[in-house]
C-alpha cells in the first residue's frame, strides 16, 4: 500500500494530447504503491499552444517527474534546462525529471524496445529490421545499434528510411516489400499499421520462422503482424511490453530502484479491459 496523500506527496504525470485512454497513470500508481514511494501521477491534457504555460507550471509547482507522449515529445525540448546526449540523438524527449530546480530531459523509449526484445533474444549481432520511420522507429534503431544489432530500416515512404538510416548510422534503409529478402533475427513494427484490427504492414510470408517480433501497437493487444508471427513460428512481443518497460526506466532514473515489472503489466492489462 502506498502512503496517504499528506504534506509531503509527489507529484508526477504525463503530458499529452489528447488524453484519450493514457495506461500511465494506472501503471505508476501500480508501482507506487507496490514500492510504499508517497507520490501520485496524473494525466495532463495539454493542447500544443498550452505546452510552455504546462512547462512553467510544472517547475513552479515542482512536479517530480513528467512523461512526455505525443505530440510534445519534439516540442518540449526547448522548454527545459537541459537535454541528454541519447534524447538530442534520438531527436525526442519522454521523460523530464526534476534535479533541484532544473527540469532535465531525457528519453526511456529505446530502453522500452530494447528490454521488450530481451526478454525474448539476446541483441548483440543479430541482425534487426525496424518498420517504419517516425520517432519510435528513431527509438528502436538507436536501441537496436546500442546493443551491437544490425539494422536495416523499411518504411513506406522510403526516403524517410533512408533519412534515419544516415541520422542514426544504421545499415541500410528499404521500403516494406524488401522484408522477405532480409536477414531478420528481429523485427520491430513501429508503423501505426495494425491499428485496425486484420491489418499488418507486411504479408505472413515475409516473416521469417525463427525470428522475434516486437510491435509498437498494443491495442489490439494481438495484432495481425503478432498473429501472423506466431503462425509461422516466431515468437511475438505484444506492444505492452515496450511501454511497460519505458515506463519503469523512468521510475527508475528517479526514484533509484527496480520497478515492480509485472504489477505495471498487471496494471496495463486492467486499464485495456475497462477503459474509461
Ligand atoms: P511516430 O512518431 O509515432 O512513429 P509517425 O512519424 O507519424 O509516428 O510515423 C508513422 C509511421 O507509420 C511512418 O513510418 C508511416 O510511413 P510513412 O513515412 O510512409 O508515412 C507509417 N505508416 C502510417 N500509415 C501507414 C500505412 N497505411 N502503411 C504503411 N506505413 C504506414
Amino acid at each position: 500500500m502506498s502512503p496517504p496523500i499528506g504534506p509531503r506527496t509527489q507529484l508526477c504525470g504525463v503530458i499529452l494530447h489528447p488524453a484519450g485512454h493514457t495506461r500511465s497513470p494506472a501503471m505508476h500508481n501500480a508501482a507506487f504503491a507496490a514500492l510504499g514511494i508517497d507520490a501520485v501521477y496524473v494525466a495532463f491534457d495539454i493542447a500544443p499552444a498550452g505546452l510552455g504555460e504546462a512547462l512553467s507550471g510544472a517547475r513552479a509547482l515542482g512536479v517530480r517527474q513528467l512523461a512526455v507522449s505525443i505530440p510534445h515529445k519534439q516540442a518540449v525540448m526547448p522548454h527545459l534546462d537541459a537535454v541528454d546526449a541519447t534524447a538530442r540523438r534520438i531527436g525526442a524527449v519522454n521523460t523530464i525529471t526534476r534535479d533541484g530546480k532544473r527540469m532535465l530531459g531525457s528519453n526511456s523509449d529505446w530502453l522500452g524496445v530494447v528490454r521488450a526484445l530481451e526478454r525474448e533474444t539476446q541483441l548483440a549481432g543479430c541482425d534487426a529490421v525496424v518498420l517504419g520511420a517516425g520517432g519510435a522507429a528513431r527509438a528502436a534503431v538507436f536501441g537496436l545499434l546500442e546493443r551491437g544489432a544490425r539494422v536495416r530500416v523499411l518504411n513506406r515512404t522510403r526516403v524517410r528510411a533512408e533519412q534515419l538510416v544516415a541520422d542514426l548510422g544504421a545499415n541500410g534503409a528499404g521500403s516494406l516489400a524488401d522484408l522477405g529478402g532480409l536477414p531478420c533475427d528481429v523485427l520491430v513494427n513501429t508503423t501505426s499499421v495494425g491499428l485496425r484490427e486484420n491489418t499488418s504492414p507486411v504479408p505472413a510470408a515475409a516473416i521469417r520462422k525463427d525470428a522475434v517480433v516486437l510491435d509498437a501497437v498494443y491495442d489490439p493487444p494481438r495484432t495481425r503482424l503478432l498473429r501472423d508471427a506466431e503462425a509461422r513460428g516466431a515468437r511475438g512481443v505484444a506492444g505492452k511490453w515496450w511501454l511497460v518497460y519505458q515506463a519503469a526506466e523512468q521510475l527508475a532514473a528517479w526514484t533509484g530502484r527496480d520497478a515492480p515489472i509485472e504489477t505495471m503489466a498487471d496494471a496495463f492489462d486492467r486499464v485495456g479491459a475497462n477503459p474509461t
